[in-house]
């Protein structure tokens, strides 16, 4: 407890920071009643009450009964459509804290994380996903951090050009330059960058800085609002152990704030396994598990998986899901569960559990009070989302740091530079010293049409930058 009293005093210098900076809208979303206070800032199957937690300062993020099915085409634009469950019925919840979502690859771990954040296209979608009860507001997506798998970052500019960037957009129009940049200086030092903040990011061709510290400089990215719930990723993917354990250690801290940290990860070493608070385990589309960190083990020997001394936990549940080593001890739920395809035998291992009906519970109380909520007010919905900046300012920014891309860049700009001068001397050769007749007439007609022709295809390579770069703005 004496743990949570210390988030507890976080929680309020958080809000004391975000009211000192103005009206950040960004940080809390759907606060009933800050009054009361926080117990235990875990899932606690034991003493877990929605009610304490939703009139705490705890942001609780629940799914109820969420399916993602796509229709896919054998052939582009032709042949059969057929249709894939990516998701199969989740009921989750997912509180503040940090928050695993794991399973083997192409089990649904990214899927389930851009429906959580509000991503994914509703088309195909089902089921309600709920924050603190009520249904997400329509900026939802800008008042949430969301760290992508593949890193979106500027590679010629700084560390600190790139957050100053994230500033300038994300951050409100009425805040000072000098209050933005004491809070990129700050997040440099939260995110341990001081070292870095000046050096460039760089890329394949471009030295620059390491890949534990481009990871710490993309969730900075997302960071510069305070973002009460942060999405990442795999956000290990790539790293050495050591550093995706300082990446994930930095999450922890951020965690001990008060912030909902939700991420997809792939088999993580033991350390980092022990830094997380809950589990949510997938299995082709379906919920293996969901529960607290602390339980899962007990969870699986229940039903009669037992994990060896050493072994590391995560591999053992990828072991145990995939059936591929590990063989059931004798189990009841075992025996009933054998004429069950191997899929939906987790799923029903995991109904029949004491954790569901804990979870279950408390999700039934969570859609009654919204029920309740939306039989007493109106649904107010907003049609049209608020930009922080006016589209000019907006312009104004992202067109310095193209500038300051292509001015440090210059091989590729200084290429196009000759390129052009290049066609411009062979078409004045071609085309030199026309006279007025109609034949004249007609070759500068096609003096227009080769310029033209030209400037169109030319202009085709920005379209791979507004791919690469599209994820940053969205
Ligand atoms: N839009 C989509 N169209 C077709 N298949 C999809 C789509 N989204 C997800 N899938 C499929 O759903 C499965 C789960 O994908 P994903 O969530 O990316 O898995 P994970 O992140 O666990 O590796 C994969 O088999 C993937 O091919
Ligand atoms: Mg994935």
């Amino acid at each position: 407890m004496d743990q949570t009293a210390a988030n507890d005093n976080n929680n309020d210098q958080d809000n004391n920071n975000d009211q000192d900076n103005n009206n950040d809208q960004g940080t809390k979303l759907y606060l009933e009643d800050p009054s009361e206070t926080v117990e235990d800032s875990t899932f606690d199957i034991d003493n877990f009450d929605f009610r304490k937690l939703s009139l705490s300062q705890q942001t609780i993020i629940s799914v109820h009964d969420v399916s993602y099915v796509v229709k896919t085409r054998s052939l582009p634009l032709c042949g059969e459509i057929k249709e894939k469950t990516v998701l199969s019925s989740i009921t989750g919840i997912f509180p503040s804290g940090m928050n695993a979502i794991m399973g083997p690859t192409g089990c649904g771990k990214s899927s389930l994380l851009n429906v959580i954040s509000g991503q994914k296209n509703p088309a195909g979608l089902s089921g309600i996903l709920l924050i603190n009860g009520r249904l997400p507001p329509a900026n939802f997506k800008c008042q949430v951090g969301y760290v992508e798998q593949d890193d979106v970052i500027m590679p010629t500019l700084s560390v600190k050009e790139n957050l100053w960037f994230s500033a300038a957009l994300r951050l409100p129009a009425t805040f000072s330059s000098a209050t933005r940049e004491q809070r990129v200086n700050a997040l440099i030092e939260e995110l341990g960058l001081t070292d870095v903040a000046d050096s460039k990011v760089g890329s394949e061709l471009i030295r620059g800085i390491s890949g534990g510290e481009r990871k710490r400089t993309c969730i900075g990215l997302e960071l510069i609002t305070s973002p009460q719930i942060l999405f990442l990723d795999e956000p290990t993917t790539g790293l050495d152990s050591s550093t995706a354990y300082s990446v994930m250690h930095l999450l922890k801290k951020l965690s001990e704030k008060g912030k909902n940290i939700i991420f997809s990860i792939h088999q993580p070493r033991y350390s980092i396994y022990n830094l997380f608070d809950n589990i949510t385990l997938l299995y082709n589309g379906i919920l293996a598990f969901q529960g607290p960190r602390k339980e899962a083990l007990s969870y699986f020997e229940s039903i009669g998986y037992i994990c060896e001394e050493h072994n590391n936990p995560t591999d053992f549940f990828l072991d145990v899901i995939n059936e591929d080593s590990i063989e059931p001890t004798t189990s009841n739920l075992s025996v009933v569960a054998q004429e069950i395809s191997k899929t939906k035998k987790f799923q029903h291992y995991f109904r029949k559990s004491t954790y569901y009906k804990c979870l279950s519970e408390t999700t039934a109380v969570i859609e009654e009070e919204f029920e309740e909520y939306c039989k007493t007010s109106s649904l107010k919905r907003h049609s049209r989302v608020p930009y922080k900046v006016s589209f000019l300012r907006q312009l104004e920014i992202v067109s310095v740091r193209a500038l300051k891309n292509l001015w440090r860049n210059p091989e590729a700009s200084s290429l196009l530079i000759i390129i052009t001068i290049l066609f411009a001397v062979v078409i004045g050769l071609i085309y030199f010293q026309l006279d007025d007749s109609r034949m004249g007439l007609q070759n500068r007609n096609g003096v227009i049409f080769f310029i033209i022709v030209n400037q169109m295809f030319s202009s085709l390579s920005a379209l791979d930058l507004f791919l690469k770069e599209r994820v940053l703005f969205m």
